[in-house]
């Protein structure tokens, strides 16, 4: 029996990783779990979720003032549910279908499991009348099924994904399961207005919902009220913000600034090593740039920070191989013994280190092909210390339709994507403050803080 709760986080991971060695929990850096942990501590809610170890589910326990509860995987499960249904399938019908979904049943039928197992395990902890935030898209079913088991609780369900065009997600076999397990929400919200109309549309469409009149906002499902949210995910500005400050920061992106010398500006592009990130398209940017305008590319560094992700994932093996390929063809087509066009790091950076790396760039390279929201494009802005730095953004990132005064680029488009790069390099001090100024109050005006906030305002109002 799990200890009863009156608000309960569900998320496929919890926010906690094993380190071994040291025999202990640590709390997964990121500002979702800096902005939930105060909420679950005042609330003594709790958190439950997969402790990312397969066949692994110790009791629930205490941590960092938060009460974990684990959901066990089997080794199969992590196979069929989550490196297949959920990175094979959802992921990328998601994201557009930028690689090729796969639909097998033998994903689907782990996937439905998985996801009653979830709603069991919150239906087990939840106090009469308590509130479920349920998150993202591994987890799209429980609402439905939490619904069914406890029909008196409030349910919140935020994706952090996009939700695809309908003429995209009619393809999903099981279309309509995954919408009726949405639905059973109280209120659903999604980074983008964009997602918000794509998941209307389709409840219309597939699943029988309609639309109350006069109730913008609001669709009608089996006799109940579903509230429909635009609640673009943020960043803990201030944490980023108050990092750039620290004496070992500074120093840390000087010495990085010196090591890049003789180059004049330092671009940066820091992703998990996903297709979606169009890390490959940036680097073909990188080159087309070096071949057209080889004197100010050369005065040029990218520095390309990776971290692994997925690596069982066939297409995130394949990119990482297409990435490191070009990495190679860009510095020997265009480097010397004293000079080197691209630095690539594959590995996890530090806290620290991550913050140095943005406050030491000029230029911030944040060009997906579809991205839910990209926090990156937040905390490089919540980084910088006064007005200087430039942001080239991707338009199909959910951060786009904030960051407006951002140079808003195509990824696809690798000739105007250079060009983008040659303006960056060589625009002036005052136009490039007059970008930042309005982008560094956006994000601190509107924080992962107050985007929890609203979230929960919607879903206990
Ligand atoms: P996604 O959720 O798809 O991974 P986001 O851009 O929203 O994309 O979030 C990525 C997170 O991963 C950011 O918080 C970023 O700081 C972190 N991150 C990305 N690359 C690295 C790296 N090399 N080292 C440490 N953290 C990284
Ligand atoms: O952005 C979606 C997301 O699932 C995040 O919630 C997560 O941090 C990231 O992708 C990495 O995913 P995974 O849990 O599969 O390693």
């Amino acid at each position: 029996m799990n200890p009863a709760s009156d608000f309960v986080m569900v998320a496929n991971r919890l926010p906690v990783s094993r380190d071994d060695e040291a025999d202990r929990w640590v709390t997964s850096p990121g500002g979702l779990v800096s902005a939930l942990v105060p909420i679950l501590t005042a609330r003594e809610g709790a958190w439950i979720g997969w402790t990312g170890a397969p066949d692994d589910a110790p009791p629930p326990f205490e941590h960092d003032g938060m009460r974990l509860i684990p959901v066990p995987l089997t080794a199969e499960e992590l196979e069929s549910y989550y490196l297949g249904f959920c990175n094979n399938t959802l992921w990328p019908l998601y994201h557009n279908a930028i690689r090729t979904p796969a639909y097998h049943r033998h994903w689907w039928r782990p996937y439905q499991a998985v996801n009653a197992r979830f709603a069991e395990a919150v239906a087990e902890t939840l106090n009469p009348g308590g509130t479920a935030w349920v998150h993202d898209y591994q987890l799209q079913l429980v609402p439905g099924s939490l619904r069914s088991l406890r029909p008196e609780v409030t349910i919140g369900f935020f994706l952090h994904i996009p939700f695809p065009p309908v003429e995209l997600f009619a393809y999903l076999p099981w279309r309509t399961s995954v919408l009726r397990g949405l639905l059973g929400s109280d209120v659903l919200a999604f980074q983008t207005e964009q997602s918000v109309t794509n998941f209307r549309d389709a409840a219309l469409r597939y699943a029988g919902a309609t639309e109350p009149p006069g109730r913008e906002g609001e669709l009608e499902f089996e006799g109940r009220r579903v509230r429909l949210q635009w609640a673009p995910i943020s960043v803990d500005a201030d944490a980023f913000e108050s990092a750039a400050g620290r004496p070992a920061v500074i120093d840390s992106a000087e010495r990085l600034r010196e090591r890049i010398r003789p180059a004049r500006k330092l671009m940066l592009g820091v992703d998990r090593l996903d297709y979606t990130k169009g890390i490959d398209h940036r680097l073909r940017a990188v080159q087309t740039f070096h071949e057209r305008h080889p004197e100010a590319a050369r005065d040029t560094v990218l520095l390309q920070l990776a971290v692994p992700s997925r690596e069982e994932v066939i297409q995130y093996a394949e990119q990482r191989e297409r990435v490191e390929r070009l990495v190679g063809q860009i510095n020997g087509e265009h480097g010397d013994p004293g000079y080197t066009p691209v630095v690539y790091m594959y590995r996890h950076l530090g806290f620290e280190e991550l913050v140095a790396a943005y406050l030491a760039a000029d230029v911030m390279l944040v060009t997906p092909l579809a991205d839910g929201m990209n926090l990156v494009a937040k905390e490089y802005i919540a980084s910088r210390t006064s007005d200087d730095g430039l942001l080239v953004l991707s338009e199909f990132a959910g951060a786009a339709a904030e960051l407006k005064e951002a140079l808003l680029v195509n990824p696809l488009d690798l000739d105007g994507l250079a060009e983008t790069l040659l303006y960056a390099v060589t625009i002036s001090r005052e136009a490039s403050a007059s970008r930042m100024r309005p982008l560094r109050q956006t994000v601190r005006e509107y924080d992962v803080y107050r985007w929890s906030r609203n979230c929960l305002e919607a879903l206990e109002s």
